[in-house]
C-alpha cells in the first residue's frame, strides 16, 4: 500500500478515535456506557470519518475542522452496525462478539439508539453557518439507511427481488453514508457547490463498490481476516447481487445444491468451498468484480473536477487500495 495512505490514515484513525472517546466518557448506567464504548473501541477501518476529513483538505479547507463531524460519522455508522447485527442475528464483527451477543438485544437496541444521539451532540458542535445544512444532510442519510436496512429485511422474504431494486437498497444502505460522509467534508471546507456535488457522487460511487465487495467477502474471505461470519448473507437468504446473479445464471441443478446448502445452521469449510466454486464457474464472481470495478471507475471521474492537490491524490490512493480490499 501506498506509504502516504497509511500514515496518513493512521493518524486520521488516531486523531477521530479521540474525539469519540469524549463523547463516551460516562460512567452510569454501565448497562449502556460500557457497550456504546465496546462497540466504538474494537476500530474498524474507519472509512467515513477518513472520507470526511480527506474532502475536507480536498475542497481546500482546513481538516481540524471537521473532527467533530467526522466523530459523529463513525458513531452514526456504529449505531447502524450494531443494529444491523441484531437484524442479521449475526454473532461475530471485528474479530470478536457483536455487542447483542455479549449482552443481549435489549442492550443492543439501546446502545445503538444512544450512539445515534452522541452523533448528533457530536455533529451539533459546527459552526452556526453551516448546521442547518448539515442536519439537513445528516437526517436525509441516516433515514436513507434505514429505508436500505427495511428493504433488506423485505427482500429476505422476496424470490422476484430485481437487480434493479438490489441496487436501490444498497444506494441507500451503504451508498448514501459514504456519499453523507464526502458532502460534509466538503461543506465544512467550505467547498464550491460544484466540488461538493463531485465528492458526493464519489462517496456513492465508492459505496456501491464497497458494497458489492462486502457481499463477495461474505463468500470469498475467511472468519480471521474479516472479523465477521462467513456466509451469515446466504443463511439469512440475503438478495446480494452474488445471489441475484446466480439465480439468472445457474442450472437447476445448480440452485438445488445451493438451496439445500442454504438450510443447514452452520456451514462447514467444504460447504463454503462447494458455494464458492459454483459462483466461480457460473461466473458469479467475475460479474460481482466487474461491477466492483466498474463503480470505482465512476468514483476515480468524479475526482476530476476536484484541482489536483495532496488530498485529490489520498482519495485516489485509497480507491486503488480498496480495490483489494481483504476485510
Ligand atoms: C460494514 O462497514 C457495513 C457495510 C456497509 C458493509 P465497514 O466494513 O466499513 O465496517 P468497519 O467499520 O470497518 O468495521
Ligand atoms: C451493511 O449491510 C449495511 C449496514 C450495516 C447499514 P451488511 O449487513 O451486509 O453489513 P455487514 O456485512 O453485517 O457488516
Ligand atoms: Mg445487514
Ligand atoms: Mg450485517
Ligand atoms: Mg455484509
Amino acid at each position: 500500500m501506498n506509504q502516504v495512505l497509511v500514515d496518513k490514515t493512521r493518524e486520521y484513525r488516531e486523531l477521530v478515535q479521540k474525539y469519540i472517546s469524549a463523547y463516551l466518557e460516562h460512567d452510569e448506567p454501565r448497562l449502556l456506557y460500557e457497550p456504546m464504548r465496546y462497540a466504538l473501541e474494537s476500530g474498524g477501518k474507519m472509512l467515513r470519518p477518513i472520507l470526511a476529513l480527506v474532502s475536507c483538505g480536498a475542497v481546500g479547507g482546513n481538516i481540524k475542522d471537521t473532527l467533530n463531524a467526522a466523530a459523529a460519522l463513525e458513531l452514526a455508522h456504529n449505531f447502524t452496525l450494531v443494529h444491523d447485527d441484531i437484524m442479521d442475528n449475526d454473532g461475530f464483527r471485528r474479530g470478536r462478539e457483536t455487542v447483542y451477543k455479549k449482552w443481549d438485544a435489549n442492550i443492543g437496541i439501546l446502545s445503538g439508539d444512544a450512539l445515534l444521539v452522541k452523533a448528533y451532540e457530536a455533529l451539533a458542535t459546527a459552526p452556526p453557518q453551516y448546521l442547518p445544512r448539515l442536519l439537513r444532510e445528516f437526517n436525509n442519510g441516516i433515514l436513507m439507511v434505514c429505508e436500505g436496512q427495511a428493504m433488506d429485511l423485505e427482500f429476505e422474504d422476496r424470490s422476484d427481488v430485481t437487480l434493479d431494486e438490489y441496487f436501490q437498497m444498497i444506494d441507500r444502505k451503504t451508498a448514501q453514508l459514504f456519499s453523507l460522509s464526502c458532502t460534509i467534508g466538503a461543506i465544512l471546507g467550505d467547498g464550491t457547490e460544484k466540488q461538493i456535488k463531485a465528492l458526493q457522487s464519489f462517496g456513492s460511487m465508492l459505496g456501491y463498490a464497497f458494497q458489492i465487495q462486502d457481499d463477495l467477502l461474505d463468500i470469498l474471505s475467511d472468519q480471521e481476516t474479516l472479523g465477521k461470519d462467513i456466509g451469515s448473507d446466504l443463511q439469512a437468504d440475503k438478495k446480494t447481487f452474488l445471489m441475484l446473479y446466480t439465480r439468472e445464471n445457474a442450472s437447476e441443478k445448480e440452485l438445488r445444491t445451493i438451496a439445500k446448502l442454504m438450510q443447514k445452521k452452520s456451514f462447514a469449510v467444504q460447504d463454503i468451498q462447494q458455494i464458492r466454486e459454483i459462483f466461480q464457474r457460473i461466473g458469479t464472481l467475475d460479474a460481482a468484480k466487474g461491477e466492483v470495478k466498474r463503480a470505482l471507475t465512476a468514483a476515480s471521474a468524479e475526482l476530476n473536477q476536484l484541482e489536483e492537490n495532496e488530498f485529490r491524490s489520498i482519495l485516489s490512493s485509497l480507491l486503488e487500495t480498496l480495490e483489494n480490499r481483504t476485510f
